[in-house]
């Protein structure tokens, strides 16, 4: 998935999750729907009582004139008063104080919901958004996609000593060791028919990447170059130097990930999203230990 389709996803997600703001307050409104009931502004109060004043005076039909203002309505409202039936004369309009729970959503009240629905969803879509881009170099090329590693032969050399010895190269964007191993090794291993080892060819090793993770309970595994071996300070479990198994509570060898070799580039590249399980070996391609242990 491209960037740009991510960054739709998030512009739909959030456009949803402020419709679905603005739906739920009208339902809340809908759900409380009946007639509308209230009290009455100054005005409606004025009218009211210039009515009923016509009334009872001459019994035609009032003119009210409209306050030029809103001010002089202001100034000129008072306080709504009981309307006295004792004059004979019923009145336009009976009042009724209601609770709250009657009157329902007012309009503002209906706007404001709809204006916190609005930012709230627009809120969570950056707040997706801005996860989706905290995340998204990872699920481009951290761990658990194909990491480009480089060049096979600089690799090698890091890996292996004019001596002959191996020191293993810990690569930790793939939290792998990086190993070499003789083609000529792996027929008949736990390796053979298996995408483990790449780079190889013309008399040169191939490489390995095996995973740090101890298959026992997964703690960090160290090499130790006096053994020629990787050894597990938790437990004890003790791999050499292609990750079989040698000793301790480990069930299997070290995992490893898949490897190919860039055709563009020819660099390896380690794929650590696939993780290639192999059971305790039979046949050991590499010996251990071949000095003192470290632990
Ligand atoms: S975690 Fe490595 S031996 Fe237990």
């Amino acid at each position: 998935m491209s960037a740009t389709s991510i960054f739709i996803l998030g512009i739909v997600g959030a456009a949803v999750l402020a419709a679905a703001g603005i739906f739920t307050v009208a339902v809340r409104r809908g759900s409380s729907a009946g007639p509308v009931t209230g009290t009455f502004d100054r005005r409606a109060v004025r009218k009211d009582r210039q009515r009923v004043a016509a009334a009872a005076t001459g019994g035609g039909v009032a003119t009210i004139a409209e306050p030029e203002t809103d001010t002089a309505v202001e100034a000129d409202a008072a306080p709504p008063e009981e309307i006295d039936d004792s004059v004979g004369v019923t009145p336009l309009v009976q009042k009724r104080q209601i609770s709250a729970a009657e009157y329902g959503v007012t309009r503002r009240q209906f706007f404001n919901r709809a204006i916190i629905g609005l930012f709230g969803g627009v809120f969570l879509g950056s707040l997706g958004l801005g996860i989706l881009a905290f995340l998204w170099p990872k699920l481009k090329g951290g761990f658990g996609s194909k990491i480009v590693a480089g060049s096979v032969a600089d690799l090698r050399n890091q890996i292996i000593n004019s001596d002959g010895t191996l020191s293993p190269l810990f690569f930790p964007a793939a939290q792998s060791w990086l190993v070499p191993i003789d083609d000529a090794s792996i027929p008949g291993s736990s390796f053979e028919g298996l995408s483990v080892a790449a780079g190889g060819g013309a008399g040169e090793p191939s490489l390995m990447a095996l995973w740090q993770r101890c298959v026992h309970l997964g703690c960090r595994v160290p090499s130790c170059e006096s053994s020629q071996g990787f050894e597990c300070p938790c437990h004890g479990s003790k791999y050499n130097f292609h990750g079989e198994y040698q000793d301790g509570p480990a069930p299997r060898n070290m995992d490893r990930f898949v490897l190919e070799i860039d055709d563009a580039t020819g660099d390896l590249v380690i794929d650590t999203g696939q993780v290639i399980q192999t059971p305790r070996s039979k046949v050991i391609t590499i010996p251990y230990p071949q000095g003192p242990t470290c632990l």
